[in-house]
């Protein structure tokens, strides 16, 4: 065999032996929260558009509107030819929606953290970032080649202790941290990370993933569930979640942004997004900014699931039940997928070791009935 081929045969059959061998399965979205899979109809609790807006017809419609006026890809880097009308619209809206000067989007969520960081941080710079972190916010610390801590989750006497001892040996610092986990659903203390940051001179970046369109005041994200929003001044999301769509952000301030724009390796190197996700995206914002009762669904939801099982009260769309072992996660997947429910059981290294899990992820469009046929399963079969 192939030395090439070798090499990875040898790593598939030990993340087979591991129970981490993971397989793509074809599966179509059909409406709102039911999926096709294997010639079965689910109940998908496994999506991340909270809303359930990427089959909503009022953003189907926007791409449609969005290609036939600007075409299906925007054919050139932003700095060349690929700065379509449509993303300067969404920048505006989105910075709007944040209450930041100014916004710059960027091709996915992962090539927001890759490109963000290393434009802020280099050799010289420390990145402090929560162990549970998202995975692009560390590979983007890798590639900034910055020093790179972890604090212990959510735990700020740790992050203070980490920014007394380091500070003064480093140019910069930034603190990065997911708003909402992406696996645990709990939500960062912003508030009180933010005035830690002011106190030490420390950059605070914000993952808001799976915060937009869900949480705070008018959907505008984690860092804005009080009256006055938390000291964070660089706001980063995926388009991809409650949104619908496909890209990703980061609102700040002017110089900031007009930074990024011209040194944002992901920015730069890279082709402007297509016009149909940038369609999409405007009018997801334009429905979350005149809806609130829906865009409250996704929690309420969230919550009357944890209210059955006795589980802590949700903070967010993302209840996890932690399983333990790969196999028994894979096990509680199969039982409720036999019932018509998908609930992917996620695995490590996506998650600690003897940590796999359901993650659920609840949209406004769940059913009751649904929820609560779930919960009985979990009870009688899971738990
Ligand atoms: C916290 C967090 N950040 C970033 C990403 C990556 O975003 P995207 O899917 O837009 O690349 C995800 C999920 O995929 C996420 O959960």
């Amino acid at each position: 065999m192939h030395s090439l081929d070798a090499f990875a045969t040898a790593k598939l059959v030990d993340l087979d032996a591991r129970h981490q061998l993971r397989r793509l399965v074809p599966t179509a979205r059909i409406d709102g929260v039911i999926l096709e899979r294997g010639g079965r109809q689910l109940v998908s609790f496994s999506c991340n558009d909270y809303l359930s807006l990427a089959t909503d017809p009022r953003t189907k419609a926007a791409a449609i509107r969005a290609v036939e006026q600007h075409g299906a890809g925007a054919g050139a880097s932003r700095l060349i030819t690929g700065n379509h009308p449509l993303i300067e619209e969404l920048e505006s809206r989105l910075a709007r929606l944040k209450g930041t000067e100014a916004a710059c989007v960027f091709g996915s969520g992962y090539l927001a953290n890759v490109g963000i960081i290393p434009t802020l941080a280099g050799r010289d710079s420390l990145v402090l970032t929560d162990e549970l972190a998202h995975n692009c916010i560390n590979a983007g610390a890798q590639l900034a080649a910055a020093a790179t801590i972890a604090f212990r989750h959510n735990d700020l006497d740790h992050l203070e202790a980490l920014l007394i001892e380091h500070r003064e040996r480093h140019d910069h610092v930034m603190v990065v941290t997911d708003g909402v986990f992406s696996m645990d659903g709990d939500l960062a203390p912003l508030e009180a990370m933010g005035a830690l940051c002011v106190k030490y001179d420390a950059w605070l970046m914000t993952d808001d993933a799976h915060g937009i369109g869900v949480m705070g005041l008018g959907g505008s994200g984690s860092a804005h569930l009080k009256d006055r929003p938390a000291a964070v001044p660089l706001q980063m999301g995926t388009l991809s979640k409650a949104i619908g769509s496909y890209g990703a952000y980061l609102c700040a301030s002017k110089p900031v942004i007009d930074l990024m724009k011209t040194r944002a390796r992901t920015v730069v190197y890279s082709t402007g997004l297509p016009p149909a996700a940038v369609g999409a995206a405007i009018a997801a914002l334009d429905i979350v900014e005149s809806e609130p009762d829906f865009i409250a669904l996704p929690i309420a939801k969230a919550q009357r699931f944890t209210a059955a099982l006795n589980l802590p009260r949700a903070e967010s769309p993302i209840v996890p039940i932690i399983l333990g072992e790969e196999t028994r996660a894979l096990e509680a997947q199969r039982i409720l997928s036999e019932a018509g429910f998908l609930v992917a059981a996620i695995r490590p290294p996506t998650v600690p070791a003897g940590t796999s899990r359901l993650r659920f992820a609840f949209s406004a469009r769940h059913l009751d009935e649904d929820i609560d046929r779930v919960v009985a399963i979990l009870r009688e079969k899971v738990l």
